[in-house]
């Protein structure tokens, strides 16, 4: 088997974590360093990282996600942030500084935009906002594969009440944006307290269709 399918066998949502074990912080950077170095659309990277080891903040926040026990037990608590909607614009700076990272140019910069603008305007089937959202979702897949591949359990956390979180994330995190950044999506991590589920899954031929 694959080191790669391996990893993939391994990983599970992890319903409880040993609260004894922390992941080492060269560990956890190899895992942030999958999110960052994830494909994005137009390759805007719209995503934040907020990882609390903290188990103070980590307490205050549990209730907000129904007091799901992998919040309060995990290592570290990564909060996916997404950038809201009014960044894409044609006259938003942060476009200019993510498009002038591939372009040098400026009439090239702002053809990008206009470009990127036309596709989320008239071609998108989702909103702006669950469009971002979905690029920090790829980023976070990344993050749960690269840490099973070093033995680290993950779970993905979307069971959370938003208007709940975002106040709480606000209270207790000074450095939240929340003027810039939506909460897309939460991934518990740290070392799992109990067995592994079983992993249920449709047949390949259930979910694959070949095209020849
Ligand atoms: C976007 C997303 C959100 C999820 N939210 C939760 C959650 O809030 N709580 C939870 O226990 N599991 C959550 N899960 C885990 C799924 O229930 C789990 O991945 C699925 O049942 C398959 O099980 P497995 O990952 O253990 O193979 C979520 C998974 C995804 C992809």
């Amino acid at each position: 088997m694959s080191e790669f399918i391996k990893a993939m066998k391994f990983r599970h949502a992890c319903k409880l974590f040993d609260d004894k074990r922390r992941i080492s912080k060269k560990e956890i950077v190899a895992v942030l360093e999958a999110g960052r170095l994830s494909p994005s659309s137009f390759g805007l990277e719209p995503w934040h990282f907020l990882v609390i080891e903290s188990a103070k903040v980590k307490k205050a926040l549990e209730e907000a996600f129904f007091g799901q026990p992998q919040v309060a037990t995990s290592s570290h608590l990564v909060i996916l942030l997404s950038r809201k909607a009014k960044f894409f614009k044609q006259t938003s700076e942060y476009l200019d500084e993510a498009f002038g990272r591939i372009e040098k140019d400026i009439k090239a910069v702002e053809s990008g935009k206009r470009e990127l603008i036309s596709f989320l305007e008239n071609d998108l089937e989702a909103d702006v906002t669950s469009w971002a959202k979905m690029q920090a979702y790829i980023a976070g897949a990344n993050m749960m594969t690269a840490a099973a591949a070093l033995g680290i359990d993950s779970c993905p956390l979307e069971g959370f009440n938003a208007k709940k979180l975002k106040a709480a994330l606000a209270e207790n995190i000074p450095e939240f944006d929340k003027k810039s950044y939506k909460i897309a999506l939460a991934i518990a991590f740290g070392y799992r307290a109990g067995e592994q589920t079983d992993q249920i899954r449709w047949s390949l031929e259930k979910i694959v269709t070949f095209v020849k």
